[in-house]
């Protein structure tokens, strides 16, 4: 494990041990709640205080280092690393209770993801990855799953906070489903893109993610083997994320791409 996949997994483990001692044990505490682009796209007082504390950690030991994050934005610096967090992806599963939520810190040197780990809290999972060095399940090497046809693959997928947006995406969902084996909405990419990873589901895309939910979890897939992209040849981005084994992602991406998914009505 490098360095900065070490520093990033003790960071993601203190901030989810805090996160799991504040939680409010009753769902949707009204007063914790605020929202953001839309009705339904949550932040609590605890997302806040959970990349509060990232970033103490990362400054402590790396002072300097330049932060992007998901609740603060950007904090300029002068090192070429800089770090990439999402101090709970998954807010509103966080809210409810449910079990599919996790905080997210990648690491980039020169605007390249060298690093990730991805804390899926509440089922004590810690996802990492290195570059170049593989991706585990804490100390399992991760393999996604090979040579899934498309009319066999679980499929996950997500919805964006704007309700235009949803409507199409309702609307390719509906080509989607008829296809594949069945589809999953877990509710936090970052956990969809690990679970590619080791297998859980068998490819996951999504319109509208952004930089923060994908960054560190979409190392951990590529280190597992998986494709990770956008449509016709592009990088992966916030347009478009499609995420699968070699072969399954070029059908999924033929079946996605005549649907036009990155339109919003
Ligand atoms: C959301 C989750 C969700 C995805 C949304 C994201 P947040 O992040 O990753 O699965 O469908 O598009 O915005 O708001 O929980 O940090
Ligand atoms: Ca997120």
């Amino acid at each position: 494990m490098t360095d900065f996949t070490r520093l990033a997994e003790d960071i993601a483990r203190e901030a989810g041990d805090m996160l799991l001692a504040k939680r409010p044990t009753m769902s949707v505490a009204p007063g914790a709640v605020q929202t953001k682009s839309s009705p339904t796209d949550v932040v609590t007082t605890l997302d806040r205080a959970s990349e509060q504390l990232i970033r103490q950690r990362i400054l402590a030991a790396r002072p300097g280092d330049r932060i992007l994050g998901e609740e603060g934005g950007e904090a300029p610096g002068e090192s070429d690393v800089r770090w990439v967090v999402d101090p709970i992806d998954g807010t509103v599963n966080f809210l409810y209770g449910l079990p599919e939520w996790a905080v997210s810190i990648a690491v980039e040197v020169n605007g390249r993801i060298v690093a990730g780990a991805v804390n899926v809290v509440p089922r004590g999972e810690m996802f990492t990855a290195a570059l170049g060095e593989g991706a585990w399940l804490g100390g399992e090497r991760l393999r996604c799953n090979p040579a899934v046809p498309l009319g066999q693959a679980l499929v996950a997928t997500g919805f964006g906070y704007d309700s235009a947006r949803r409507a199409v995406q309702a609307e390719v969902l509906t080509a989607v489903l008829p296809r594949v084996r069945d589809i999953r909405r877990g509710g936090s990419c970052a956990v969809d893109l690990c679970s590619v990873a080791c297998g859980r589901v068998d490819a996951y895309y999504e319109r509208g993610v952004n930089y923060w939910d994908y960054a560190a979890a979409g190392l951990v897939a590529a280190e597992a083997g998986a494709v990770i992209g956008g449509l016709r040849g592009r990088p992966y981005n916030s347009e478009l994320t499609l995420c699968a084994a070699p072969g399954l992602f070029e059908e999924l991406h033929d079946l996605l791409a005549p649907l036009d998914p990155e339109r919003d009505t």
